[in-house]
């Protein structure tokens, strides 16, 4: 992750834009420090990183070995900390694929009503989310591989099973259209949870087909630095979460378009994902729970 320079950078900015000197900062989910550090350059007074992991021991370790010598390391979570003041900066990197994959946003919002003072700043302050057309036919043509009678073998039993299956990619301006859907925002300062159900639409401007949606986000960390995830921007280690077709849906120019994604936890975090297409004529409804309940019953004896 801290190879992922756009990232790590965008922090960088936002945190040096956000906390003035003399100010008291927590970095929920410190890791390996690298916000802490970047609070503790910008002037903050004192800087709480918190961890529930052990990797918190690397952080202090890279913390004493670099002299920030203001940066107090705690090991626990949102409910385990107990600080004597509020802070006056709330910085987290508690962003997974799509946002919300990681399951650490609920946790953030639970540890700023815990740590964060009633005028305090948040990094992130709002995430907005996104789907784009996937336009690139390849994707498709190798998700159906098992449709093509591989070495002679009749894989068509399994042929959907790919299709209902999200993944992580990273596409290009040449994979996606143009169009960018808005499927709503999270304004972090105020919610008490993370969303589950997206919903956008867009003005279809030309006739082509689309093989899958592609999600992502973009979080505001301060006035001036957005972090966007999307794939018209730098890359990122997000990259883009891939919702697939069954078919290939048809947009129309001139019709409206609407997507909707819906993510569902189950345990752990394992996520359950259901996504479709429509233009009121045409849907394609997809779900990966049905798709698991089929393969789970064909291994169950
Ligand atoms: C995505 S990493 C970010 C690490 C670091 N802040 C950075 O930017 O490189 C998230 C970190 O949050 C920690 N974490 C996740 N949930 C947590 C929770 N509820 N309480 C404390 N730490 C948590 C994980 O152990 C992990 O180290």
């Amino acid at each position: 992750m801290l190879q992922d320079t756009v990232r790590t950078t965008a922090f960088e900015r936002a945190i040096a834009a956000l906390v003035k000197p003399g100010m008291t900062v927590m970095d929920f989910g410190c890791g390996t420090g690298i916000l802490s550090f970047f609070a503790s350059r910008s002037g903050a007074s004192d800087v709480i990183a918190i961890d529930q992991s052990a990797i918190l021991a690397v952080a202090k370790v890279i913390g004493a070995a670099n002299g920030f010598v203001n940066v107090r390391f705690i090991r626990g979570d949102e409910s385990s900390v107990t600080l004597p003041a509020p802070v006056d900066v709330l910085v987290s990197e508690c962003l997974g694929y799509f946002a919300v994959t990681e399951g650490m946003i609920d946790a953030f919002l639970l540890a700023r009503e815990r740590f964060l003072a009633p005028d305090g700043v948040l990094c992130p302050r709002e995430l907005r989310f996104y789907a784009h057309l996937v336009s690139n036919q390849n994707l498709y043509k190798q998700l159906d591989f098992w449709g093509t009678q591989p070495y002679g073998i009749d894989y068509s039993l399994v042929r959907d099973w790919p299709f209902h299956t999200v993944s992580v990619k990273s596409f290009g301006s040449d994979d996606v259209l143009p169009w960018m859907i808005d499927l709503g925002s999270l304004d972090l300062r105020k919610a008490s949870c993370q969303p589950s159900k997206f919903v956008g639409s867009c003005i279809a401007t030309q006739t082509t087909e689309v093989y899958g949606l592609a999600g992502s986000f973009t979080a505001i960390l301060s006035d001036d630095v957005l972090l966007d995830t999307g794939p018209f921007a730098e890359r990122t280690h997000w990259g883009q979460v891939f919702f697939p077709l069954r078919h290939p849906f048809i947009a129309r120019a001139g019709k409206q378009i609407e997507v909707q994604i819906e993510a569902r936890r189950g345990m752990g975090e394992e996520m359950f994902w259901r996504w479709s297409i429509n233009d009121g004529t045409v849907s394609i409804d997809m779900d990966d729970f049905v798709h698991r309940l089929w393969i789970q019953a064909q291994i169950t004896p």
